[in-house]
C-alpha cells in the first residue's frame, strides 16, 4: 500500500522529479528506453494516477479478479493502477506492441509478468499494456534496469561463446530462458559449433507460446523446450535427457532466474541438484540482481514489483550469490558485475558500464 515504503518512494520520486523539472527538466525525459526517447513520459508531472489519489468514473468496485489472483497485485477496493490493465484491454490494438490481435488463450494480460517486462526492457514487442506500465514504473524507480537487461544479454553472448569456444561444450541447458530475442543461447552456440544441442526451460506460458522461435535449429544441432519450474530440477533433467547426453559436459545457464526462488536454501538445493546431475567439465553461468554494486534503488523497485506484478523477486548479496558456486571452480575474473565479465574490447564504446547484476561462470571440477 502507498502508506508503506512504496508510498514514501513515490513521494520522494515525485519531489525529486518536480525539483528537476523546476531546474530545467525531468530526468525521465532523458531516458533512452529501448532506443526511444520518452519525451513527456514523466508520470509525476503529467498526472498518472496513483492508489487512493484519483478514481476514474469507469473504475468499478466489482471488477473481477484475474484467474491467478493469488498474486494478482490488483489494488484493494477496485481502484485501478496505471500498471493494471483491464482483462481484455489487450484484445483490440493493445496487445503485444505493434500488434492488433488479442493475447493467446490462457495468457493473463491484466498483471505484469516478468518474461514480458524483460522483453519490454530489451526493446521487444511481446508484451502487453500492464507489462509496459509496470516496466515504466520500475524504470522510474531504478533507471538502470534497462542497462541491467542489456548487460545480462551481452553476458549471455560472451559466456556461451566462451563455453562453446574455449571450453569446447556442445550441450546447453538454459533454465529461465525468457522470450526469444536476439542471440538466443542456441544461436550463439551454433554460430561457433553447429552441432550444439540446447534445451530451454521456463515456466511462463507466453514463453511456451513463442518457443517455436527457439526451435529453429537444423541438424547436426538440436533444440528442445520444456515448460517447467526451476524448483523441479529432476523433472527438467529428465526432460532434458531426451535431447542432451547428460554423461557429457553441459553448459548450465541460470540467468536472471534464481532470483525468483525466494528462499536461498531452496535456490542452493536447486543449483546443487542440477550440478550433481552433470559430469565434470560442465559449466554453470549465473546472473542475479543484487543491491550491492550500486543497486540500492532496486529495493524500492522490487518492493513495487512484488506488490503489483508476478512472479515475486528477491535480490541477494554478492556473498549469497557466490554461495551458489560451492564446490565449483569460479573462472576469472571471478564474481563481478555481469557487464565486467570478460567484456569484448570496445564493448559499449569503452569501459563496460557496471550494473547491479552479478555475473559468474564456474566449472565443475
Ligand atoms: C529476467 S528473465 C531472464 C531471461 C533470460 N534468462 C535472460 O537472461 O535474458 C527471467 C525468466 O525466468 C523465468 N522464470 C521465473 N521464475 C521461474 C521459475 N520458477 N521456473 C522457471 N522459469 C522461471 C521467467 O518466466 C523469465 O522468462
Amino acid at each position: 500500500m502507498w502508506g508503506g515504503p512504496r508510498g514514501s518512494a513515490h513521494r520522494r520520486s515525485r519531489a525529486a522529479c518536480e525539483a528537476t523539472a523546476g531546474g530545467g527538466g525531468c530526468a525521465d525525459r532523458e531516458i533512452d528506453h529501448a532506443g526511444k526517447l520518452r519525451a513527456g513520459a514523466c508520470r509525476f508531472i503529467t498526472g498518472w494516477r496513483y492508489r487512493g489519489r484519483v478514481r476514474e468514473p469507469d473504475e468499478r468496485e466489482d471488477r473481477p479478479e484475474p484467474a491467478d489472483s493469488a498474486h494478482s497485485g490488483r489494488a484493494a477496493g477496485g481502484i485501478k493502477e496505471p500498471w493494471q490493465a483491464d482483462p481484455g484491454a489487450d484484445k483490440v490494438g493493445g496487445g503485444p506492441a505493434g500488434s492488433r490481435g488479442g493475447p493467446p488463450t490462457g495468457i493473463d494480460t491484466s498483471v505484469a509478468h516478468n518474461a514480458r517486462v524483460w522483453n519490454y526492457w530489451l526493446g521487444g514487442k511481446d508484451n502487453y499494456a500492464a507489462d509496459r506500465a509496470a516496466g515504466d514504473h520500475v524504470l522510474s524507480l531504478f533507471p538502470s534496469i534497462v542497462d541491467v537487461a542489456r548487460a545480462d544479454r551481452a553476458f549471455l553472448r560472451r559466456a556461451v561463446r566462451y563455453m562453446a569456444g574455449e571450453a569446447g561444450l556442445r550441450q546447453f541447458l538454459d533454465i529461465g530462458t525468457g522470450l526469444p530475442t536476439a542471440d538466443n543461447t542456441h544461436e550463439v552456440a551454433q554460430a561457433l559449433a553447429p552441432e550444439s544441442r540446447v534445451v530451454y526451460a521456463d515456466n511462463d506460458p507466453l514463453v511456451l507460446v513463442h518457443a517455436r522461435a527457439l526451435l529453429t535449429s537444423r541438424p547436426p544441432g538440436a533444440t528442445d523446450y520444456v515448460e517447467a519450474d526451476i524448483r523441479e530440477p529432476d523433472r527438467i533433467l529428465e526432460a532434458a535427457a531426451a535431447t542432451l547426453d547428460l554423461d557429457r559436459p553441459v553448459g548450465l545457464m541460470l540467468l536472471g532466474v534464481l532470483n525468483f526462488v525466494l528462499d536461498t536454501a531452496e535456490a542452493s538445493r536447486v543449483v546443487a541438484r542440477l550440478v550433481e546431475a552433470l559430469p565434470p567439465g560442465s559449466h554453470v553461468a549465473i546472473t542475479h540482481p543484487t543491491l550491492d554494486m550500486g543497486g540500492e534503488a532496486n529495493a524500492e523497485a522490487m518492493a513495487f514489483w512484488n506488490e503489483n506484478a508476478t512472479p515475486p523477486i528477491t535480490p541477494r548479496t554478492v556473498a549469497e550469490i557466490t554461495g551458489f558456486t560451492n564446490g565449483l571452480e569460479v573462472l576469472e575474473p571471478g564474481v563481478v558485475s555481469c557487464a565486467e565479465w570478460r567484456p569484448d574490447p570496445g564493448e559499449l564504446g569503452g569501459a563496460p558500464q557496471r550494473v547491479a547484476q552479478v555475473g559468474i561462470v564456474a566449472r565443475k571440477p
